[in-house]
């Protein structure tokens, strides 16, 4: 199956086109349609889309990745040109979510869930299937479901929570999942924000699909924001398994996108608003 993964929402722009914003979103073509997967912030995805020649209208389905408002806040606008659509995503995607943070000396909290309500979202044509396990959405597309945390130095975001039955705690993101394509040169792997940890999602479909060769890994990996332990021990497993291509993006941060290429060379590129990847 020939597959082509452009990067249609992402924070920055390196290709001479196409608007940047805080969020992550990759429209996948390939022989059967297309799809998308995340929707960025909502502020670029129209607009990138025909700057980039993506017609949105051809989506055959949607998969979530997790329910921050900078991978789902787009939702609304591609429903808008689609209209009735499956969107694939776990049943704690719609949880409150906060983020506190400090911001000019003062810790601030900032909601950062699903901006909208899933009612007006299904009024403009959504269809939500839910998984929490790891599930074949096409023929050789795999969502991972919930992500078992094994690793030691993957750690939560601690500026990080949800809101369950009135509670505030820290988020445990049950709702992260990423997307697997099966091809001839070996599994794409599409990460969100890889709140589950980037390594424990690797293992994961490792697991899962009986594959360890990744063709490439894209999307948003969170290295740069926690331990500086956890960015080196992910590199050294990176560096174990068999990857060809490594092109993150959003929540990576610039320091760990920058240990990546210094690791990875010739195979590393930096997935900003336009990149593609083509099998
Ligand atoms: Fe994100
Ligand atoms: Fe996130």
């Amino acid at each position: 199956m020939k597959t082509r993964v452009t990067i249609l929402c992402e924070n920055l722009v390196g290709k001479r086109v196409g608007l940047g914003e805080h969020g992550f979103s990759a429209f996948i073509e390939t022989d059967r349609g297309d799809y998308l997967f995340d929707t960025g912030g909502g502020r670029s995805i129209v607009a990138n889309s025909l700057t980039l020649d993506k017609d949105l209208r051809t989506v055959r389905k949607i998969f979530l990745s997790h329910g921050h408002y900078d991978h789902t806040g787009g939702l609304p606008e591609v429903l808008k040109l689609k209209g009735n659509v499956d969107v694939h995503a776990h049943p704690q995607v719609f949880l409150d979510r906060m983020a506190m943070l400090e911001e000019n000396g003062k810790e601030t909290k900032r909601f950062i869930g699903i901006p909208y309500k899933k009612g007006y979202l299904e009024s403009l044509g959504a269809n939500f299937i839910s998984n929490s396990d790891f599930v074949e959405v096409e023929k050789g597309m795999f969502l991972t479901g919930e992500v078992p945390r094994k690793t030691s130095f993957e750690k939560p975001d601690p500026r990080l929570f949800s809101q369950i039955n009135g509670k505030t705690e820290p988020d445990l993101f049950l709702d992260d999942q990423s997307l697997i394509m099966e091809s001839e040169k070996g599994l794409i792997l599409i990460l969100g924000c890889a709140h589950s940890g980037m390594i424990n999602i690797i293992n994961h479909v490792i697991n899962k699909t009986g594959k360890q060769n990744f063709y490439a890994i894209l999307g948003g990996t969170h290295l740069d924001f926690l331990t500086s332990e956890q960015l080196e021990e992910s590199t050294k497993f990176l560096k174990r398994i068999e990857i060809e291509k490594i092109g993150v993006s959003h929540c990576t941060g610039m320091k760990a996108a920058c240990r990546l290429l210094q690791e990875f060379g010739d195979r590393y590129f930096y997935g900003c608003v336009g990149s593609v990847l083509e099998i």
